[in-house]
């Protein structure tokens, strides 16, 4: 991406999946050295926001709302608004973040907010510890071996990513797309709150077990095993 020293820069900042510890050095040194940040907010509460206050309580917060919806007015013009309070912010400080949790390229607020953006800034990405990576970690399976390959979906899988990847990631799972998963054989672990109060990794085994999938921070993997 070419740069222009002219213009003020955003940083899109990963924070990881929402522990402090898992924050890289780039990413604390922004938040303790950046004089304002942006963070997303999804039913009233920044789990990102709090996370820079962790880190540095003195930190300037804006917050902006995350709409969790696929309608595209809504979208438009609630991120459209995020877009118009970082231009403004970026006139006035020239420097600014925004968080995200996870990484900045992964299903990230971040890119919601800048491609509304119309003047001119530069962007500079910090990348941060996906939920999915975290989940494996936490539930301590190797997502892929050797030649193995792994799958990012939302909600569900698609039919032919069945038998296909090793290991498939859902994010924002959906119980029907885990429960055929589950009828592929593919073992599957539900991580919730990663790196927070409640944190919760447990494996999916039964139908009965995907009645634990609810909530906003919950994702899951599916790890086909060789048999
Ligand atoms: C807007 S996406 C952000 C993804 C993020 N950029 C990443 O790289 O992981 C929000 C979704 O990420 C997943 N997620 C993010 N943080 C999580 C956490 N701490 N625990 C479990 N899932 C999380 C959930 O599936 C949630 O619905």
């Amino acid at each position: 991406m070419s740069r222009d020293n002219d213009a003020p820069t955003l940083y899109g900042i990963g924070l990881g999946p929402g522990d402090p510890d898992l924050v890289t050095r780039r990413a604390e040194e922004l938040v303790k050295g950046l004089p304002v940040l942006m963070a997303p907010f999804v039913g009233g509460r920044s789990r990102a926001a709090e996370v820079v206050l962790e880190i540095n309580p003195d930190a300037t917060v804006v917050g902006f709302n995350a709409p969790m919806t696929r309608d595209p007015e809504e979208r438009d013009r609630e991120y459209g608004k995020a877009a118009a309070t970082a231009e403004d912010l970026l006139r006035e400080f020239d420097e600014v973040g925004m968080v995200t949790l996870g990484d900045p390229t992964l299903y990230s607020t971040v890119w919601h907010v800048v491609t509304r953006m119309r003047t001119e800034f530069n962007l500079e990405l910090i990348p941060g510890i996906p939920a999915f990576l975290c989940c494996s970690a936490r539930a301590g399976v190797p997502l892929t071996l050797d030649v193995g390959s792994c799958a990012i979906r939302t909600r569900s899988p698609e039919d032919e990513d069945l038998d296909a990847f090793e290991a498939i990631a859902l994010y924002k799972p959906d119980p029907e797309g885990v429960a055929r998963l589950l009828d592929a054989g593919y073992r599957v672990f539900l991580c919730r709150n990663l790196g927070w109060e409640g944190e919760e990794v447990v494996e999916l085994k039964t139908e009965e077990d995907l009645e634990k999938i609810r909530g906003y921070l919950c994702t899951v993997i599916g790890i086909r095993e060789e048999s």
